[in-house]
């Protein structure tokens, strides 16, 4: 496994690999999980050549937020990548970025980038497509890999790609859980004891969205909406920020229980920020996760 830290390397590395050979892209902001490893299998079964990234990038994190306490392991998340058969992890440090001059930015915009965590975050979209277009025009994957854990900025780097006839093929896998339902998220290392206890509240309170739904279809959105809040209300562990239930295709809030939906949840516990979603698709069928067993 190749490490690489320029990008004048990973492009020179890019052009020895012949036209015919696939190229499999995971980016990823470092402190690996098993979903971050489950986006490596497949892009390994999928594709001749992988590539991961682990860059934290400042322009995604607001002033305020987490850019200086995110988790870090490199070391750790190398020999990771190195058991996945990755073949070349791309360290870029934010010099190499964000040079100096530095001064073009994609700015999606409307319901689909300032809603939701777009409103909670104000810019983290900003950031995320610029750097998703980045990597993209770095690394020139044929497939790139995310988690629907992150269900919004799927959706918004869907839309970049389309937007800009980028000719990468989006693979978006299931959220992978742990035993108890909570996401994994690299900010999962900020729950401790009782927060940590406490943060499957969200798990829980988008399985009470899904009943409400299920029982009321064609009724008011905020049937459901109401059964998530309760549900988070109850612990006195965690302090919502939003519950959000959007049309996947316009990104509008639902005004009945309907498919295609996407119910998004945003709650402090603790000092962890933690987001999380069910997708309803436009068949009828659910896409909640999988808990991850001990043999992943
Ligand atoms: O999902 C993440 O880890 C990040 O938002 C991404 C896509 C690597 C961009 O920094």
């Amino acid at each position: 496994m190749r490490v690489i830290t320029t990008i004048r390397e990973i492009m020179n590395a890019r052009a020895e690999w012949s036209v015919s050979q696939q190229v499999g892209f995971v980016p990823t902001m470092g402190y690996l999980h098993e979903g971050h490893l489950t986006l490596a299998r497949q892009a390994r079964r999928e594709n001749d050549v992988l590539i991961t990234s682990i860059y934290v990038n400042p322009a995604q994190f607001g002033p305020r937020e987490d850019l200086n306490t995110y988790p870090r392991d490199l070391p750790r998340d190398l020999r990771l990548l190195e058991e996945e058969g990755v073949d070349v992890v791309f360290v870029p440090a934010s010099e190499e970025m964000y040079p100096a001059g530095f001064v073009t930015y994609v700015d999606p915009t409307g319901a689909l980038a300032e809603q939701a965590e777009g409103a909670s975050r104000p810019g983290h979209f900003r950031g995320v497509a610029t750097v998703v277009l980045k990597l993209f025009q770095i690394v020139r994957p044929h497939r790139a890999y995310f988690g629907q854990k992150d269900g919004q900025q799927v959706a918004v780097i869907a839309r970049m790609v389309r937007d800009f006839n980028l000719p990468a093929q989006l693979r978006i896998l299931p959220t992978v859980r742990e035993a108890d339902g909570l996401a994994m998220s690299s900010r999962n290392a900020y729950l401790l004891g009782e927060d940590r206890i406490a943060a499957r509240v969200l798990y829980k309170a988008l399985q009470a969205g899904r009943a409400a739904f299920e029982a009321n279809p064609g009724e008011r959105a905020s049937l459901a909406a109401k059964a998530i809040i309760d549900m988070v209300q109850a612990e006195p562990r965690a302090r919502l920020d939003y519950v959000e239930i959007r049309d996947t295709h316009d990104f509008l809030l639902k005004e009945t229980l309907a498919a295609p939906a996407l119910l998004l949840i945003a709650a402090h516990v603790g000092p962890a920020r933690l987001i999380d979603n069910f997708l309803l698709r436009e068949d009828g069928t659910w896409d909640t996760g999988i808990i991850a067993t001990s043999q992943d």
